[in-house]
């Protein structure tokens, strides 16, 4: 007997949605414990500010928000979705996922649901496995949340990584399109240097107090070797990107919109250069204002860009994601209509 397939279509964000803490804790707030200043951390990395989430905004609360506002802006309701994919490295549960929270919180307690753990890239690489999932005909609606509290996982006194992290939910809904609204993924990674972004110790050896104080195991904190980061996002990360543009048949010129993870200012604009983008294509920088907010940083660029200038809604836009693996993907998309 043989097995018959029904293919699905084309696919394309239909909507964005996102969720902002309500604390916006300024550079002068943090610097004291650091031995740093607001000049330092401007001069390296751009940013201005970032918003830590409170008791009340927990992984699952922000992601319920930013999904809620991407449904409604898609026109659907949550009955409507039959896979969501949570990209995150911060919701404090093993198991049950935090995708399933999200499902039965929205109302919808029966879709495939599953997190995803790609760190910074997880946005990008959830657009992915969206697109697939349509393109084979296996799922119609997708909602695609990338989600981080990395103020829960995040050391105060760490002068390497206390003024970059930041907390934020953004999501988006990727549906069925008579034609391509999302280009094919370049992704991949470099896990010989896996090391250069990490969250130690394993929970395992939290596990024994005693242990604990013995050997000096501290909570599992995001620790990194910036320069090596910075130089392996610079150059294998553009390098990809430009993949990405020739995967989808176009060039530089052709992209209006670049919104690549939002890390750091300094290797956004390294990156564009080392690129060639034409100086007409807008360049998101929310990381100005929010700080790296991890698998969350795409889609709150992309809303916060949609939001300030409307005029962008349906351009071409270049998105890319890349983090601790190292893992990057990225894909040429068609941002989404108006709502
Ligand atoms: C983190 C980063 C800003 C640090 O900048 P850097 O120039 O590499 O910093 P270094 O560790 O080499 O230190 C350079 C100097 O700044 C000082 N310094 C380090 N951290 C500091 C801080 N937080 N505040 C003030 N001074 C600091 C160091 O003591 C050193 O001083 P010295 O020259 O007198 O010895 C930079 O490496 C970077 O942006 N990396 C990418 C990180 C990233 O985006 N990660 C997320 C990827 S998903």
């Amino acid at each position: 007997m043989a097995i018959k397939i029904k293919m699905g279509s084309h696919s394309r964000i239909l909507s964005v949605g996102s969720y902002r803490p309500k604390k916006l804790v300024m550079n002068s707030e943090i610097v004291d414990r650091i031995e740093s200043s607001d000049e330092w951390i401007q001069q390296r990395t751009g940013i201005q500010s970032r918003r830590f989430a409170g008791d009340e905004e927990s992984v699952v609360d922000m992601s319920c928000w930013a999904a809620q506002s991407a449904i409604e802006r898609a026109g659907l309701t949550a009955a409507d979705i039959d896979t969501v994919i949570v990209a995150t490295i911060t919701f404090p549960h093993q198991a049950p996922s935090a995708s399933t929270a999200i499902i039965e919180r929205l109302g919808n307690p029966t879709a495939a649901a599953f997190d995803l753990s790609a760190a910074c890239a997880g946005f990008t690489y959830g657009i992915a496995m969206a697109h697939d999932f349509i393109f084979a005909g296996t799922s119609k609606n997708v909602l695609v949340i990338g989600v981080e509290k990395l103020s829960d996982f995040t050391d105060p006194d760490d002068r390497a990584t206390a003024f970059i992290f930041a907390d934020g939910a953004g999501a988006v809904v990727i549906g069925q399109s008579e034609t391509p609204g999302i280009g094919p993924v370049a992704w991949g990674s470099d896990a010989l240097n896996r090391d250069a972004i990490t969250m130690d110790p394993p929970w395992t050896l939290m596990r024994n107090a005693e242990q604990k104080s013995v050997a000096g195991i501290d909570w599992p904190n995001i620790s990194q070797e910036g320069q090596k980061v910075f130089r392996w996002a610079v150059y294998a990360v553009s390098k990809a990107a430009l993949e990405a543009i020739e995967q989808a048949g176009l060039t530089v010129n052709d992209i209006d919109v670049f919104i690549p993870h939002q890390a750091n200012m300094r290797i956004i604009e390294t990156m564009v250069k080392e690129m060639k983008l034409p100086a007409t294509t807008v360049i998101a920088d929310d990381v100005r204002i929010n700080g790296n907010t991890s698998a969350a940083s795409i889609p709150l660029a992309m809303d916060i860009l949609l939001t300030d200038r409307p005029e962008l809604h349906g351009k071409t836009a270049l998105i890319i994601g890349y983090g601790a693996g190292l893992v990057y993907a990225g894909q040429v998309v068609e941002l989404p209509p108006k709502p």
